[in-house]
This record gives C-alpha cells, structure tokens and sequence, in this order.
C-alpha cells in the first residue's frame, strides 16, 4: 500500500482544480453578417475548405467519417460548428483524433468566420503554419499535445481578437522574439509549457504588457537560459492570478525579474521544480497570495522564516504551500500560529527538525497537513482544543511513540490519517476505534509496535476506503469490516482464526486484500472470489488448509494470488484459467498435487512469477510452460516431476533479454480521471544462493530457475545457454545426465548456478570461466572429471563445491591432474566470493548494470546511492525493510564491472 494515496490523491485534485480555473469559458459567436439567416447550412466554399483540410489526414480510427462531399451540410460534420446566426463554420474542435499526420491542407480564408479552432492532442507534426494569423477572429486556439516543431510565426500577432491561446506540448516548438504576443491585448490565458523561450529577451516586458492576462503557464520554457536585461523592472500593473514557472532550473535571481509578472492579484504562484534558495521579501507583498508550490527543489530553505517574508500583508492569505521533496529546514514552532490562513500545508519529504509545535494543529482552517519523512518529533503530551478541523494527516516516518497518540481523538474531522512507521509500541486505546469521527477514507498505522484486538470496523467508512495495520503486533481474530472497504492489509501481525469475515462483505469494491504472514487458519471460502474488482490476494504464510475453491465469478482483474506456506491441497481447480491477468502466481509450500497444468502456459500469458515448488506436483513440465514470456522465476522445486526438461526455453523472452518487468500497478478511477492508486511491491521467498530469502523490491529485478528436487532426467536442453539474463539457476538434485552444454559460458549474467547431486559427467566447459560475476556454485556429486577450468571465479570457491566427483582435479582441489608439474594454487583476487553474505551479491550485480557493458538503469530508493561495500548494505537494508514508504526513482546508470570495482 502506498500510505500517500489519500494524500496524494487530495494533492491531485488540488492539482486539478487549479487546472481547470482557467480553462475556456464559453466563446461567444462569431460571424457580424447578421443580414444573412441561412439556418444550419453550410456554404459551398467552405465545405471545400474543410474536405481540403481532411484530404491528407490520416484518420486512422475514422473520426471524420462524416466528412463527405455527399453530406452537404458541413455544419453536421464532427467536430464542425456554425452560426446560428450566420451559418458560417465557427467552430473546429478535432481534438484527440490521433491522426497520424502533419497539419497539411491549409485552412484557406474561406474559413474566415472561425472563433475556434482546437486542434488539442493529435499528431500533428511539421512546422505551425503561418496561415493560422490570418484566422483573425480566433478567440480560442489550442495546438496542444501534437508534434510541432520550430517557431512559433509571428503572424500570431494579428489574431488581435484572441483570449486562449494554448499551445502547450506543441512540440519542440521555440519562441525568437516575443513582439508579436504584444498585439494580444485581449489574451486570458496563455499556455506555453516545452516551448524553448531561451532567445526571447523581452518575453518578461511582453507579458507583464498583456492587460488581461489571468493565467501563464511556462512550464520547461528553458527560462533560466534567457539573458535578461538589467535595467528595464518595474512595479507590476500585471493582472496575472496563476503563474507557472515550475521545471526552468532557475534560481533565485529569478526573483528579479518575476517582479513584473507579479501583483496584488497574483493568487497561485507554482515555482516547483527549480533550484531556489527562499522566498524575497518582495512577494510578501503579494496580498492575494493564496497557493505556493515548490516542490521538488535542490537548494535549502529555511522554515518558517520563508514565511515571514510572506507575512507583510495586514492578513497572510496562504491557504496552500506545497513543498514535497525539497531541501526545507527548521522547525514548527509556535510562530506558525501566525499563518492562520493555511488550509494545506505539504511539507513531507524535507529536513524539518525538531517538535512539532501545539499550536499547528489548531491553525483555524488547516485541513491537510502533510509532514510525512522528515527529522520531526510529535509530543504526546497535546491538549488540543476541540478547534481543529484538520482532515488529512500525514506523519509517516515522524516520531511519535512510544504511547499513541490520544490527541487523535480530539479531532473531530479526521478522514485520513497516516502514523505508519512512527515507533508507536503500545495498545490502540478502543475509543480510538470506537469514536473515529467523520467518515474514515485512510487509515494507516503500519510498521510500528502496535498490539492489542481489533474490534470491528463497521461504521464510519466512506466509499473505497483503506486500512492498512500491517507489521504490528495486533492479535485475535480478524475484525468484521465495512463492505465499503477497497484495500484491507493486516499483513504480518499475529491474527487468528479462519477468514470469513470476507463473506460478511456484500459490496463488490475490495479489490486488495493482504493477510499475510499472521496465524490464519480454516478453509478458504468459497465467497473469496465473489469479488470481481479483486487485483491483489495474499494470504500466504498461514495456516489455511482444504482445497482451493473454484471461482464463480471471472476474476479478470486478479493480478497476484499469493497462497505460499499453507497447507492447501488438491488439484488447481480450472477456474483459475480464467484469472487471465494474473502477473504473479505464488503457490509454494503447501500440499497441492496432479500435473501442472497445462493452461498456466496457454492462458496465462502475462505471469511473469510463477512458484509451485514444494508441493506434490507429480508428472512432466509442461513444454507450454515455455509460451510465458513475460516469466522472470520460474521455480518448480520439491515436486515429484519427472521427464526431461522441456527445450523451448528460448521462448522465455524475458529470461533471454534485459528488461525488468513493470510493477504491478492498481488503477482507480474517480470522477472520469484514472490515476495510479497504488503500486503492489510484489514478494516471494526464494532459494537463493544456498538460503531461503525473502525478496521485495529486488523480486522484479530477479530472473531465476529453479528446478531442483525433482525427479527430472535426460540432457540439460543446449537452449538454456540462450537464457542470456538468467541470473540464477538451479538444477540440483535430481537425475540429469550428459555433459554440461558446452556454451554455458554464455550465460554471462549467472550468478549461481548450482548442478549438483545430478549424473553429470565429462569436463566442465572452459567456458565457464568467462562467467565472471559467478558468486555461488555447486558441482558436487556427479560424475565430472577433468581439470577445473582456470579463472578467477572457478578457483575461489570452497574445494568442497566439487566434491563426489572423483574424477575432477586442478585448483582449487589438492589432486593433481595427470599433466599437472606442479601444484599451485594462484592466489584469490580482490575479496573472497562465493560463500559470505548471501544476498548482498546481487546489489553488486545491480550495480554493475549485469556485467553486459552497458547501462542498466535501475530502481532505488532513500535517495543515495551508495556504491562502497559499506553503503550497499545501508542501502539493502533500506531497500527491503521500507519496502512500501519509499518514493521510487531512477537514480543510476553504471555501465561495467570495471567501473564498479574501481570503486
Ligand atoms: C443554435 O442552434 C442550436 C440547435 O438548434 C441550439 O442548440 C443552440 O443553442 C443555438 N445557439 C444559439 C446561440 O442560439
Ligand atoms: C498580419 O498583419 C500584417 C500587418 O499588421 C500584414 O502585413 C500581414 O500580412 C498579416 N499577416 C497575415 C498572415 O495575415
Ligand atoms: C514598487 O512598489 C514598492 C511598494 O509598493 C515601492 O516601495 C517601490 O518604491 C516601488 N518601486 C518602483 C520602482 O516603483
Ligand atoms: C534528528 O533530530 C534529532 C534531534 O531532534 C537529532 O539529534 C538528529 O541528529 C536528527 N537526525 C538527522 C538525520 O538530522
Ligand atoms: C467538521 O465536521 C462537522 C461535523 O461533522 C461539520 O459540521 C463541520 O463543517 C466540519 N468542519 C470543517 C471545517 O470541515
Ligand atoms: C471462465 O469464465 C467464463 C465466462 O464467465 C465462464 O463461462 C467459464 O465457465 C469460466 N471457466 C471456468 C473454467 O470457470
Ligand atoms: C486458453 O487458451 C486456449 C489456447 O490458447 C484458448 O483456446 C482458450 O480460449 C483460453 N481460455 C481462456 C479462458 O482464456
Ligand atoms: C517457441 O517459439 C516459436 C517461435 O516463436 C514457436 O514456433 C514455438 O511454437 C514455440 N514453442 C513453444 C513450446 O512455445
């Protein structure tokens, strides 16, 4: 669960909201030919204009289907619009089509008569046309979305008439002169975001000239590349309320020129993603100020004296400020009672220290309060006043305990609320779960000391909403829950008792349910799968027994059916064939029997983890199997299969090339947007150099194959050696004989590979000693003979790797091969492989991009990347244990072995 989603979500539509403000009003008729009353028919001319302007689209999906010669009247046409008054074509609106094609077909003067033209969200490539400037009664133009390139023609200038002009994600569009903009004196709002002002000297006069403008947007305008002249700022008569500046890496010399653009009816100012070092005085005399933004930005700011600098109206008007994930420092002291108007206030991701002071809690309007993932500590001595209104809380990472925190209850209008990770160590007090206020969207207290019944949580939930306990110390059985609920994770505590409480749900909204890692037992029931919304199941690591039921229902959604460590039995029922979009199929450790069935290959094509080992599956692998392309584990250990090991195995693409499969995303939609909900951090236990491991974040960056304990006999099929990005295989124990295929060596990525307790017999390729990142290795017990190969790795393993083969000699055993002079085993270079810590091998292997010489990139997160031995650790460990509060980004490239030694 991302603990952020209510946050993040109430972020969005904050985001929204500010979007929309300026969006198109309503745009008048156009047309003054008032003596004409040609009711809704188009005239001939500009019919042909319009067919001049289809001719040479691409209109893949058909979208202008209506536009023939034989439908006379044009006013009909999609996307077209008359006058009533007039019948002339007033209106284009061919937004989102995805045409394939340039902007060709000039629009002749014909159409003289069009107020609006939006040509939003295709694919409009080439030049912008200059013949738009002639389109002089425009009032709303939109090139958005296409890809345009080149400047913007000056012959803009004459559409003096227009009041939106959109042209954001145009293209790789630029601006040389601003001059023409200046003739645009009825311009509202003027969107301009990746268009390249760098050369435009005078776009800060230009702009701050324009009489009406409402809204600029300037987003990735390469700002801070323009050379501003020194002289010309002045006092602003501006009339701008929202200004975006965010993504120009500008610092604060910005503020220089900012002063123009800025009045007393400024109103949302968004600065986000730049590197500015505080807020000048100046903009405290900004007095309508009411939304700041600046998140994402490098360099330090100290709190609250930013604020301060705000402060010089007679009444703040900051209702917002956004600073997620910038360089903020200080502390919440009593002073932020000064800022009685802030509503929302998103700090997390920042370097405030200290206590966090009483006295914001009861800021008279705050709503949302966002602090999650800094140095702050939260007393729990507060006596609030009954006066807060705060509904969103955010305090993940903060520090709270050891008692929890029963100032909670004095909020009355609490909807969201996150303490997750806050070292609580205690009881939840019952009227914390009895007195819960408002409506109850998010709650999660996860990760922390937490221990004590869960009563049930009935009342008080709002549509979709979330509850996430999990790593806590709670016991007893799993409480009822609301049919309301949508995501409900009590993983990893000690819960007891049977699971139907699920069937108690009548509402069709759970789509998350994580029970994992408790004391679980019973059967599963049959109304389990009653739930069609169903994306993630887990319930592995319990006691649950009997047969998995058959689903009634086509869980077509199911992404993960975790069931490992249980102790199910019985044949996999058909039904499963149905869960097409299964990603993840956990079925390990438990008493599952009959064949594997054949339809996982045919039907569940985008599996990319599937685990059956430990179980009693008997038979053969089914060559199908080999039809999963996406599959990066494959793991059919401790089964009693037999026959030969199927030879497609090049059809397994993802094993063959580079590439990490997708997280597992859930999607929600909500009033018409869809939106990540929250990214499913997919975990399994896998043999993994010798031990049992459990992997989290790394799972997706593991590809393995794990046929051991098996009965399996025949050839290793020579395709394997084509798994070119196989980091892990293991075949031991079972009755495989032959030689090892000559070009295993080829398999370059391997990092363990183990063959042992087989029959197999010749030499060991030499090849194998081009697998230089080989960490772990078993030989024994076959039949091999012949010199160990020579190279770094091969040697620096245990002598006993290769035992029970008596016909194996060299280094690093004692026996002297036949030709052998003398006896000498070459020292080992750099550290010592093979045995030590296990897992942290493959950090290494991360590192280095696989070995294969050119970049990998890869996912980390807590924000460094540490590339010493020391550091990788620190960086492990951060990794997995924080699995689900981290913000994920893409932080290296590291290209080859060489590299990554040398540091
Ligand atoms: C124009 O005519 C259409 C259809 O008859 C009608 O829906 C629309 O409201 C009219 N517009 C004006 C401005 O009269
Ligand atoms: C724009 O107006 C200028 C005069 O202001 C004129 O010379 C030019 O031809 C016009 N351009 C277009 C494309 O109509
Ligand atoms: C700009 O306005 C401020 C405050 O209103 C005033 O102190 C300052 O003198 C003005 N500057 C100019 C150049 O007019
Ligand atoms: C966090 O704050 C405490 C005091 O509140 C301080 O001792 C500690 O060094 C801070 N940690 C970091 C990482 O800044
Ligand atoms: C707080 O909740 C009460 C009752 O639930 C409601 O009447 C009031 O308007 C809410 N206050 C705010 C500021 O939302
Ligand atoms: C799969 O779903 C379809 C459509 O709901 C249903 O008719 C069929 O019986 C299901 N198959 C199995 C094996 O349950
Ligand atoms: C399973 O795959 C087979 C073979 O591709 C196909 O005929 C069948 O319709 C699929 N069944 C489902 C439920 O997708
Ligand atoms: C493997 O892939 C090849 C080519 O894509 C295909 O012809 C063959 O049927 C596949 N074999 C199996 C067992 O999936």
């Amino acid at each position: 669960m991302n603990p952020c989603a209510s946050i993040i979500f109430s972020l969005f539509l904050v985001l929204l909201v500010t979007a929309t403000t300026s969006q198109l009003v309503a745009v008048g008729e156009g047309g003054d030919d008032r003596n004409r009353v040609n009711m809704k028919k188009c005239f001939d001319n500009e019919r042909l204009a319009l067919l001049l302007f289809k001719a040479p689209l691409h209109d893949t999906y058909d979208t202008l289907s209506t536009w023939r010669s034989d439908q006379h009247d044009c006013c009909k046409w999609s996307g077209v619009e008359c006058s009533n008054q007039t019948g002339h074509v007033t209106k284009l609106e061919l937004n989102n089509f995805f045409s394939q094609d340039g902007l060709g077909g000039e629009i002749s003067h014909s159409l003289t008569y069009l107020n609006l033209l939006d040509l939003s969200d295709n694919s409009f490539h080439g030049t912008i046309p200059t013949f738009i400037g002639s389109l002089t009664r425009l009032r709303y133009l939109s090139l958005s979305s296409n890809s345009l390139y080149g400047t913007i023609p000056s012959q803009f200038g004459n559409l003096t008439n227009l009041q939106y002009l959109h042209l954001d994600s145009a293209g790789s569009c630029r601006v040389e002169n601003m001059e023409w903009l200046s003739h645009l004196s009825h311009l509202e709002d003027l969107r301009m975001d990746g268009i390249s002002l760098a050369n435009a000297n005078n776009w800060v006069g230009v702009i701050s000239s324009l009489p009406k403008l409402l809204s600029l947007s300037l987003d990735g305008c390469e700002l801070s590349q323009v050379m501003y002249p020194y002289s010309s700022f002045h006092n602003s008569s501006s009339s701008i309320e929202y200004l975006f500046l965010t993504n120009n890496n500008l610092n604060s010399s910005m503020y220089r020129w900012l002063l123009p653009l800025t009045s007393n009816k400024l109103s949302s100012l968004l600065l986000s993603g730049n590197m500015l070092d505080g807020i000048p005085k100046y903009l405290g005399n900004l007095c309508s100020l009411e939304r700041l933004y600046i998140v994402n930005n490098s360099a330090v700011v100290k709190f609250p004296d930013f604020l301060n600098n705000l402060s010089g109206c007679t009444s703040l008007t900051l209702q917002m400020l956004i600073t997620r994930g910038s360089q903020f420092t200080g502390s919440l002291s009593d002073e932020i009672q000064k800022f009685a108007s802030l509503e929302s206030l998103y700090l997390s991701d920042n370097q405030l220290n200290g206590s966090i002071s009483e006295k914001l809690w009861e800021l008279p309007r705050l709503q949302i309060l966002d602090l999650s993932s800094n140095n702050l500590t939260v007393p729990s001595t507060y006596h609030l006043s009954s006066l807060s209104y705060v509904k969103v809380i955010g305090l993940m990472s903060c520090k709270i305990g050891p008692h929890f925190p029963k100032w909670i209850h004095t909020l009355k209008n609490l909807t969201s609320l996150d303490l997750s990770n806050t070292e609580i160590s205690d009881t939840t007090p019952l009227e914390f779960w009895a007195t819960w206020p408002s409506q109850l969207e998010y709650l999660n207290l996860s990760s922390n000391n937490i221990s004590g019944k869960v009563p049930d949580l009935l009342s008080n939930f709002a549509n979709l909403s979330v509850i996430d306990l999990s790593s806590n110390n709670f016991h007893g059985p799993i409480p009822n829950v609301a049919s309301t609920l949508a995501s409900l994770d009590l993983s990893r505590n000690k819960f007891s008792g049977g699971i139907s409480f699920i069937c108690q749900i009548v509402g069709g909204f759970l789509s998350f349910l994580d029970l994992s890692h408790n004391s679980l037992t019973g059967q599963l029931p049959d109304c389990l799968w009653h739930f069609k919304q169903l994306k993630i199941v887990n319930l592995g690591h319990n006691n649950l027994f009997g047969r998995l039921p058959p689903s009634v229902e086509y869980l077509i959604n199911l992404k993960v059916l975790h069931l490992y460590k249980n102790e199910l039995s019985g044949e996999l029922p058909l039904s499963l064939k149905n869960c097409t979009s299964l990603n993840s199929l956990n079925l390990g450790a438990n008493k599952f029997s009959g064949n594997v069935p054949v339809w996982i290959g045919e039907n569940l094509t985008g599996l990319y983890v599937l685990i059956l080992r430990s179980n009693n599956f008997i038979g053969t692998i089914p060559s199908k199997l080999c039809q999963l392309a996406n599959l990066q584990i494959l793991d059919l250990s401790m089964n009693n299969l037999y026959g030969t090991i199927p030879s497609y195995l090049s059809n397994l693409t993802s094993m063959v090339l580079q590439g990490f499969s997708q997280d597992i995303k859930v999607y929600r939609t909500e009033g018409g947007q869809t939106y990540v909900w929250t990214t499913y951090v997919d975990n399994a236990m896998i043999r993994w150099q010798g031990d049992e491991r459990e992997f989290f974040n790394t799972l997706k960056l593991v590809k393995s194959i794990d046929l051991s304990s098996n009965n399996l006999a025949g050839q290793i099929p020579y395709e394997i050696t084509n798994l070119h990005d196989l980091i892990s295989l293991n075949l031991s124990n079972n009755d495989l004989f032959g030689d090892i295929p000559q070009k295993i060596g080829d398999m370059k990525n391997l990092l363990t590979l183990d063959l042992s307790r087989n029959n197999f017999s010749g030499q060991i390729p030499s090849s194998m000693s081009q697998m230089s990142l080989l960490n772990y290795l078993d030989m024994s017990f076959n039949n091999l003979k012949g010199r160990i190969p020579s190279s770094t790795q091969l040697q620096s393993f245990e002598p006993s790797r290769y035992d029970g083969n008596v016909g194996l000699c060299g280094p690093p055993l004692n026996k002297k091969c036949p030709d052998d002079e003398d006896l000498k085993v070459p020292p080992v270079v750099g550290e010592s492989v093979g045995d030590g810590e296990g897992g942290d091998e493959i950090w290494g292997w991360f590192y280095i991009g696989g070995g294969t010489g050119f970049a990998t990139g890869f996912w980390i997160a807590c924000g460094a990347l540490l590339v010493n031995r020391r550091g990788r650790h620190a960086f492990f460990h951060c990794y997995d244990n924080f699995k689900d509060r981290v913000y994920v980004k893409v932080v290296a490239f590291i290209s080859n072995l060489q590299k990554a030694r040398q540091m």
